[in-house]
């Protein structure tokens, strides 16, 4: 039987509690496919900075880079906002990113039938809603030099290569071709310059998928269409800023952002981590959704291991316990019971073992 190491990074606030759960469905589902995996606990963020002074410890990198798969929470601290950028828990996150190297964010957000009435739009507007949001990762504003502060004068810089933009519309395009064969590639080419070589670079890329149709949006009709026409949007292809607003934004749609899973990938092991943050307020009381670091299991399965099988059932354990009413806090409404996070941890556990027993039957 193959050994999968999976580093499994909990980081910060609600990050220990929802990827508990996620671990929990992941042994399920190592039951019930006969898979072994070996899992790692490593810290990272302000976990990084208390056990060791930095967001991403020389044995988290040394770990990391020998997995096979790393699972990350989420990272960041309200006390260290004021710390140095070396000491930020966010610095920790970034750092990983460049060190894995994973360039394409992908993050699907796909409407369960089940929440409609969590979103704030209105039900007209959201049928037929399921998009992927293609997020340049390791690139642009978050990366660029030179960066700093000079008392009243502060400078981040724009960058971008045209092999940084080929590698990651070419990620796009091929997400596009199982889907709706759409790519919209969002830009700023009416000011920037990026922009520019973005809209050539993405329009060249496009010639070698002739099947997929191409077209490109500014960021602030991209924005406007995603709250407006939502389901006229399929690949949504952008660099590392745009894309972190837009995703937030997007993920709306599917009524929580705690629902979100995502896969960061490149040429070695991917990190898969939850949409949300954090969420200092909510952690330590039992009431964070770990439906999205459980969804992102679904996703380190399917993109990081190579195993569609295992992720179908996660997904489908998800669907299914929303189905059968299973509500957190953040996706309940009025009347409707509120489980806890370690609950709806258990119920999909359950689900997944279930759907193991159903197929032995
Ligand atoms: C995200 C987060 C991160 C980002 C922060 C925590 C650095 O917002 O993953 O979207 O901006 O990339
Ligand atoms: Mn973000």
């Amino acid at each position: 039987m193959k050994t999968y190491r999976i580093a499994v990074l909990s980081g910060d606030g609600i990050g220990p509690e929802v990827i508990a759960q996620a671990v929990r469905v992941l042994e399920a589902v190592g039951e019930r496919f006969a898979i072994r995996f070996a899992l790692d606990a490593l810290p990272v963020g302000a976990a990084g900075v208390r056990a060791a002074n930095n967001p991403l410890p020389p044995e988290t990198r040394v770990a990391v880079t020998r997995s096979d798969a790393v699972l990350l929470g989420a990272v960041g601290d309200p006390s260290l906002d004021t710390a140095p950028r070396e000491l930020k828990p966010e610095t920790g996150l970034l750092a990983l990113r460049k060190l894995l190297n994973v360039y394409a964010n992908l993050r699907p957000v796909a409407l369960h039938p089940a929440l409609a009435a969590c979103s704030p739009l209105k039900p007209n507007r959201l049928r037929g809603v399921d998009l992927l949001v293609v997020r340049e990762l390791t690139g642009g504003l978050y990366y660029g030099e030179p960066r700093g502060r000079n008392g009243t004068r502060a400078v981040n810089t724009l960058t971008y290569t045209t092999a940084e933009i080929e590698r990651i519309a070419r990620v796009a395009f091929e997400a596009a071709r199982p889907r709706r064969r759409l790519v919209t590639s969002v830009d700023k080419a009416n000011v920037l310059e990026v922009s520019q070589l973005w809209r050539e670079t993405v329009t060249a890329v496009a010639r070698a998928f002739p099947d997929v149709r191409l077209e490109h949006s500014y960021v602030d009709t991209a924005a406007m269409r995603l709250v407006s026409d939502p389901a006229s949007l399929d690949v949504v292809l952008t660099e590392n800023m745009f894309g972190d607003i837009l995703s937030d934004e997007a993920a709306v749609l599917a009524g929580s952002l705690g629902l979100l899973p995502s896969a960061s990938l490149g040429d070695g092991p991917g990190l898969f981590e939850p949409v949300h943050g954090s969420a200092p307020p909510l952690a330590g009381r039992d009431v964070a959704n770990p439906l999205g670091a459980i969804a992102t299991v679904g996703l380190l399965l399917r993109h990081g291991l190579h195993l569609p099988e295992a992720a179908d059932a996660v997904d489908q354990a998800v669907a299914a316990a929303l189905e059968a009413g299973a509500r957190t806090e953040d996706i309940a409404h009025a009347g409707e019971q509120i489980i806890g996070t370690k609950e709806m941890g258990a119920r999909i556990v359950e689900l997944v073992l279930a759907e193991a027993l159903e197929g032995l039957s």
